[in-house]
């Protein structure tokens, strides 16, 4: 990716690698440990862990529970209103779909299922989120029974984005039994203790070589929740295509590859509040002053002259006017604390074969 150069863009791409890396791994022990027992049918090695990220500690045990369909939210926050979380109830209902996305049958009379409640317990009720935000979580899988307060399932975090940690392990945990069409959790009672191992865990996403719809991003940063990754570097800008609206320099995503092909502001803020409910962030990378060819679609004076577009025209203060519009614009749209200014492959012939800047 050439518009990588910062020192938090190497580790960036080192971490995007290891991922990588970690996944092929991962697919590969997998696929070793699920292993065939009979001619038609394959059965889960049940002396491993189906987790990932694997937990920084847990430990389970024998028991199988199954999980009532009817599973409820018990939430207890530590704003003292008792209002909820809005963060951890509408994640509690995304996982509840995603546990029960076979149809489950519902208990008859005299059957009981053995987890029908999901305790979360959040100590601060600080829903800010950056890098380094608390993600830590406890979360306890026990049988309920008359001798034990502190059967089902509960779930302990310092903050509701540690919380949406826990409930993706938990979802993790249970699995759909075929047989008897229920939700079951194996090796129980489970308690993990977990935090993660990198404070900034990334995925680089460019809409600038190739547009994508909002409900493709969307599906992206959903996807980037079951891995617990928790910074979406988007790489909105390029070269190629300029497709976000800039109220301050509006003719900018003339740039766009076409009319079709564009960011509203309000689309960009629809992705920070859809990523910001699943605990991920979203790092907008703006590139320059190479790899801003396309600026000049709707801004001409910004290149050096009409038959050599690139690097920016640094020479002008006008370019420095569209780049502070920019980032001002920009800065109401992404709260995070970080933003990219790529910086990369800036190729000087331009300026130094352009009379007026190589004069400045
Ligand atoms: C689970 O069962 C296995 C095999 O029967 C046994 O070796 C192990 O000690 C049991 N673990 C617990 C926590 O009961
Ligand atoms: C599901 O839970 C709700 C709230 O606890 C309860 O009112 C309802 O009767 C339950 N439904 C079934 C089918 O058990
Ligand atoms: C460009 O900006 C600098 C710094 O603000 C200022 O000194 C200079 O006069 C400006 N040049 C023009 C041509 O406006
Ligand atoms: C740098 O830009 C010049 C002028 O556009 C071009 O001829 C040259 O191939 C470029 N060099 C590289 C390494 O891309």
């Amino acid at each position: 990716m050439p518009s990588i150069s910062t020192l938090n863009s190497s580790q960036f791409l080192l971490k995007t690698f290891f991922f990588f890396f970690s996944i092929s791994i991962f697919s590969l022990v997998n696929a070793r440990s699920i292993k065939s027992t009979h001619h038609h049918s394959i059965e889960l090695d049940e002396s491993l862990t189906y987790l990932w990220p694997l937990p920084a500690q847990f430990t389970s045990g024998n028991d199988t529970l199954t999980v009532d369909p009817n599973l409820t939210l018990d939430f207890t926050g530590n704003s003292g209103s008792g209002g909820g979380s809005v963060v951890v109830e509408e994640a509690f209902e995304r996982y509840k779909k995603i546990i029960f996305k076979h149809g489950s049958k519902l208990a008859k009379s005299g059957e009981y299922f053995d987890v029908n409640r999901v305790t979360v317990i959040v100590h601060s009720d600080n829903d800010e989120l950056q890098l380094g935000a608390d993600e830590s979580y406890s979360l306890l899988v026990t049988k309920s029974n008359e001798r034990s307060i502190i059967g089902g399932v509960s779930i302990e975090a310092n903050s509701v984005y540690g919380a949406l940690r826990g409930l993706e392990t938990l979802s993790q945990l249970c699995k759909f039994d075929y047989g008897v069409k229920t939700v079951q959790i194996h090796k129980a009672p489970w308690f993990i203790q977990d935090k993660p191992r990198f404070a900034y865990r990334g995925l680089l996403l460019d809409t600038s070589r190739h547009y994508l719809p909002i409900e493709i991003i969307k599906q992206i940063i959903e996807s980037m929740s079951y891995a617990k990754l928790n910074v979406l570097h988007w790489h909105i800008i390029d070269e190629e295509s300029f497709p976000l609206e800039v109220p301050s320099y509006p003719n900018l995503w003339k740039g766009a590859y076409t009319k079709w092909e564009r960011y509203t502001v309000e689309d960009a803020i629809e992705i920070v509040d859809f990523a910001k409910m699943r605990g991920i962030n979203v790092m907008a990378e703006v590139d320059v002053p190479g790899h801003a060819e396309s600026w000049g679609a709707g801004y001409p004076d910004l290149w050096p002259s009409p038959s050599c577009k690139e690097p920016l025209d640094v020479s002008k203060n006008y370019t420095f006017d569209v780049i502070s519009g920019i980032l001002a614009d920009m800065r109401k749209i992404f709260p995070f604390e970080l933003f990219h200014l790529g910086g990369d492959e800036v190729n000087t012939t331009c300026w130094t074969t352009t009379p007026h800047v190589k004069q400045w």
